[in-house]
């Protein structure tokens, strides 16, 4: 007989909605996001914690959910890009990102909007050293980086402004 491994309780805050769930042990944070949450923002690039394109935060920090396994998550507050727009307004992050076309195809930009907002929560006017290192982890095949250096310094004014 096989041995089964038991699945495992946790309860998580995503979004501001608390979610508790038995889970095996094995399952990634970015599997519990897409399948369980139905929260389908949050994308899988490589699988292998180097696009950046699972960017969620934890707790106000931004992880890699490819890399995580749910249950770590057990206990925290984890937003992803569909947490940012409050009451139908899009985030001022979210609003710089499409006012300046810091996407192209947009599979990274979930990712890099998260890590956008970590970086800004603790320092609201980044030089472009700052932003370069704030958005190391996040890969982006399409835009060649010049609109989103320009979307998120745009965001810091919209969220020094909001
Ligand atoms: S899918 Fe997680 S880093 Fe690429
Ligand atoms: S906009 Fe296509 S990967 Fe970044």
């Amino acid at each position: 007989m096989p041995e089964t491994i038991e699945n495992v309780a946790i309860k998580v805050s995503v979004n501001g909605k608390p979610r508790s769930l038995n889970v095996e042990p094995r399952m990634l944070l970015v599997e519990f996001l897409r399948e369980d949450c139905d929260l389908t923002g949050t994308h899988v690039g490589c699988d292998t914690t180097y696009c950046g394109a699972c960017t969620v935060l934890m707790n106000g920090l931004a992880v890699k959910s490819c890399t995580m396994f749910a249950v770590q998550a057990d206990g925290s507050e984890i937003t992803t890009v569909e947490g940012l727009e409050k009451d139908g307004q899009l985030h001022p992050i979210q609003k710089a990102f499409g006012d300046s076309y810091g996407l192209q195809c947009g599979y990274c930009t979930p990712g890099l909007m998260l890590s956008t907002y970590q970086m800004l929560s603790e320092n609201p006017d980044p030089d472009e050293k700052e932003i370069r290192h704030a958005i190391a982890g996040n890969t982006c095949r399409c835009t060649g980086y010049m609109n989103v250096f320009k979307a998120i310094r745009q965001a810091g004014r919209n969220m020094k402004g909001a």
